[in-house]
Order: C-alpha cells, then sequence, then structure tokens
C-alpha cells in the first residue's frame, strides 16, 4: 500500500477518474484538479506528497504547475504526463525541478512504480529527521538533583502538566534551573520524540523576530537569499520554548498571541497559512506581573502564557540542596575535565553551606568546575575555593583596636604553648617573637 496524499491534474474528466480511481486501489489519497489553478489553491491549504499534472492544459500548463507548486512548498514532488513526441517538454520540467515524468498513454504499473520511489524518498528523509529528534532528546537527559521539599513539589508540578497541551510559564532567579525545568516538561511529554526548540528572546534583534519564529521566502527581504523555516515550523509536533521571554518586543506580542491563539502563521512573504502544533513553554527572570502593570508587556499574552505558573526558589532558600548539589558537580566536572577528585573537606563544604548564590545552581557549579580543576589532591580544600566564599571578616565590635589585638595576641600565645606541650623556646620560635618577649606575655596575660 502506498500511503500517498496525490493531487491528479487534468482537464480530461474521464482520464482524471482512470487515474484517480487506480490510485485510491494501491492506496493513496488522491484529489483531482481540472486545472492548474485548482491545484495551487488545495496545495495551499492542505498538504500532498505529489503532483502528477498534465503538460497541454488551458490556463496553466504542466511547467508553470511545476513553478509554482516548487515555491510554495519545495517538498511536493511533481510528476508530468507528456504526449507522445514532446520529450523537449520533459527534459525541460526535469531540469526545473520535476520529480519524474510519464508519456501519455499513462502506464500505470509504471506509474505505481514511480510513486513506489517517491513514498520511499519521504520514508528516508522522515527517518533521518525522526534520528536528529531522538539524538536532541538524549542531549535532554539532565538528573534534576534536590532534597528540598519546594523542588519536590515543582517536580510534582511537572509531572501533572506535562501529559497536557498547557502553556506553563517558569520562573525564577537566573541560574536556578529554568530551563532544565522546561526540559523536564518535553521530556515527560507525549512530545518527547519530537524537537524541543528553545528560542532566546532576550537574543533576536527586533526586526529579526517574525521571521527567526516564522521563518521567510526567499527574498522577503534584503538578505532572505533561501527560504528558511522558523522555530515554530522546526517545532513542529514538539515544544518551542521561549526563554527570556519578557524581552519579546511589544509590538512583536500582539503577533504571537494571534499566532498562538489562531494556531495557524505564515512565513514572510508568503500567503501560504502553516498549522502549528507546538507545545508553549516560557521563561523569565524578570517579575511579569510587575511589567503588565507598568505596561511594558501585555496582559492578554501574559495570560495566555501564564496558564501554568511555576516558580523556582532561589538556591538560598533550599540550602539543604547544596550537599547533593555539590557531589553531583565533583562527580560531572571530574568525569568532563578527567581529574581524579573525589570528595571534599568539610571545612569547604562548610564554606559552600553559607554562601548566598546570587547566581544560583549555576554559580555553584561554576565554582565547583573551578574548585575540581585546580584541586591539589583527590579532595576539594577550602583553598581550592573562591576567596569571596571564605568567612567574612569579623564586623566590627564596640571593643577598642588595642584591646582586640590584646584578645587576639592572648589566645594566639595560648594556642602556641598548648601545640608545643609548655616548650617556650618552641612557642616563641612559632610565634615568631623572642624567647624574652614571650615570657613578657605570659606574665601579662596570665598564661601558666
Ligand atoms: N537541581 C539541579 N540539579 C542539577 N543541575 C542543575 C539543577 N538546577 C540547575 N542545574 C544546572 O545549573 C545550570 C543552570 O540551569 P539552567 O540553565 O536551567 O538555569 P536558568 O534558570 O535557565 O538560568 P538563566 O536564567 O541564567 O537562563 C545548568 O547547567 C543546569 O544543568
Ligand atoms: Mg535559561
Amino acid at each position: 500500500m502506498l500511503s500517498l496524499s496525490v493531487i491528479v491534474i487534468d482537464d480530461d474528466a474521464s482520464q482524471r477518474k482512470i487515474l484517480s480511481g487506480y490510485l485510491s486501489k494501491i492506496g493513496c489519497k488522491v484529489t483531482g484538479c481540472e486545472s492548474g489553478e485548482r491545484c495551487i489553491e488545495t496545495i495551499k491549504k492542505h498538504y500532498v506528497d505529489v503532483v502528477l499534472t498534465d503538460f497541454r492544459m488551458p490556463g496553466m500548463n504542466g511547467l508553470e504547475v511545476l513553478q509554482k507548486v516548487k515555491e510554495i512548498n519545495p517538498e511536493i514532488q511533481v510528476i508530468l504526463m507528456t504526449a507522445f513526441g514532446t520529450v523537449e517538454d520533459a527534459v525541460e520540467a526535469m531540469k526545473n525541478g520535476a520529480w519524474d515524468y510519464l508519456s501519455k498513454p499513462v502506464d500505470l504499473d509504471e506509474l505505481e512504480l514511480k510513486l513506489k520511489k517517491v513514498f520511499e524518498h519521504n520514508q528516508l528523509i522522515r527517518e533521518n529527521q525522526l534520528l536528529k529528534t531522538q539524538l536532541q532528546s538524549e542531549s535532554l537527559s539532565t538528573d534534576i538533583i534536590y532534597k528540598s521539599k519546594s523542588i519536590g513539589e515543582v517536580l510534582n508540578m511537572v509531572a501533572r502538566v506535562s501529559d497536557s497541551q498547557a502553556a506553563v510559564l517558569i520562573q525564577g532567579e537566573s541560574g536556578t534551573g529554568k530551563e532544565m525545568i522546561a526540559k523536564a516538561i518535553h521530556r515527560a511529554s507525549p512530545r518527547k520524540d519530537k524537537p524541543f526548540v528553545a528560542v532566546n528572546c532576550a537574543a533576536i534583534p527586533e526586526p529579526l523576530f517574525e521571521s527567526e519564529l516564522f521563518g521567510h521566502e526567499k527574498g522577503a527581504f534584503t538578505g532572505a537569499h533561501e527560504r528558511t523555516k522558523g522555530r515554530f515550523e522546526i517545532a513542529a509536533g514538539g515544544t518551542l520554548f521561549l526563554d527570556e521571554v519578557a524581552d519579546i518586543p511589544l509590538a512583536f506580542q500582539v503577533k504571537l498571541l494571534r499566532v498562538i491563539q489562531e494556531k495557524e502563521f505564515q512565513r514572510l512573504g508568503s500567503s501560504q497559512l502553516l498549522k502549528s502544533d507546538v507545545r508553549i513553554l516560557s521563561a523569565t527572570n524578570k517579575d511579569m506581573q510587575q511589567m503588565v502593570d507598568e505596561d511594558l508587556f501585555r496582559s492578554d499574552l501574559f495570560f495566555r502564557l501564564n496558564v501554568i505558573p511555576i516558580t523556582i526558589p532561589p538556591l538560598r532558600e533550599r540550602r539543604e540542596d547544596i550537599t547533593e548539589l555539590v557531589y553531583h558537580f565533583i562527580e560531572k566536572q571530574a568525569r568532563i575535565n578527567r581529574r581524579k577528585v573525589t570528595g571534599i573537606s568539610t571545612e569547604a563544604m562548610d564554606g559552600l553551606l553559607k554562601y548566598d548564590y546570587p547566581g544560583n545552581v549555576r554559580e555553584l557549579e561554576n565554582i565547583i568546575e573551578r574548585a575540581v580543576i585546580l584541586a591539589r589532591n583527590e579532595i576539594v580544600t577550602r583553598a581550592d575555593l573562591p576567596l569571596s566564599l571564605h568567612s567574612k571578616p569579623k564586623s566590627l565590635s564596640n571593643e577598642s583596636m588595642p584591646l582586640q589585638v590584646e584578645q587576639l595576641e592572648h589566645k594566639l600565645i595560648e594556642k602556641a604553648i598548648r601545640t608545643t606541650h609548655g616548650v617556650q623556646t618552641k612557642a616563641a620560635e612559632l610565634l615568631g617573637i623572642s624567647e624574652r618577649v614571650l615570657r613578657y606575655k605570659l606574665a601579662k596575660y596570665g598564661i601558666k
């Protein structure tokens, strides 16, 4: 069975009937058209694999049909039927991108053979695309490490919304794992074998938004040398992730809203309506509600995007995740950088647990990456961590400086005496002072 959708164009109704009848019998979905014009209207609205067209017809001829079809969708294959003895027409058609030609009267077995070739070709292309998206989804596999209840709740939400079509807006400070959660939703959804396409809205210059998202035809604007698919088209059947969504320019917001509502869009410079079957996820580290209140973001678009809100708390509000994340990143970074680092000293972990992480999990990962690369031993120590992580100097107390200096001196001497088990020569050496000064200080502080 050949499951192809085919348009048959012939101005001769009986000829049309014979061909259509045969094609239906071998499994094709067939639409008959009495003219090229009718065919063009149809392919603007419906998906078609093959156009089988007569050459000489009133109105558009076969060559013109071929050109127009290829303009609208180059993936549609065109087969021409030429009268006996008009080889030049056939040659011209092949030069212009026809898939093949048949001479009339059409040999039905030959027709079937040629369609079979198209079918195999299409299948190959589809398999190829599938393979690509599979590779893509493998690269999506990241473990989400956590211990906190708050992330547990986020993941619970992910599980509950993933099989729906609802738009999800993920909010959270920079580096909290917004993109990771978006990928987790995609992976857990029925769309997981289709593409996950991320768009960084902050990185697209304002005039290019439309062409980036919806694509453009060749020549749609200066510099459009090739027809290009937009992100909506690339994500077909899958998930479109609008990252930094607050950065979508106001002027473009209304267009995006319309496409989301009507589920249809057009490439820039084309009138063909394309169906958009994408699930929209978005993320931001801005306060979108406030932007809406200040008229910096359209409220209607915000409601469309924010059907299900998910908020990821900053790392400093879920410190119970730090330990696990540290072990996870040590293992990961040691593997990536081929280092034999396997653990971390208590002191270093202590420093990491106390830090505030303005850059959240990403900052923690960067700190560990650096530490693993620089580590002198198999264990990450305090010295391998950035200075900003070392305990902050004590805040200034009310006591005078001389008094604080004396207190510190007292402690240091006590410690030196303890370490040297009371051997004054050694203690003085350790402290870098003479034995005479040491005896004087011992007496001063009453140390035995
Ligand atoms: N719970 C977690 N477990 C493991 N890795 C995490 C976790 N959270 C974040 N990460 C890692 O931290 C890094 C930052 O995460 P991600 O890119 O998802 O953050 P983001 O919120 O999108 O950041 P930004 O706002 O800067 O775009 C990534 O390398 C991600 O794998
Ligand atoms: Mg991000």
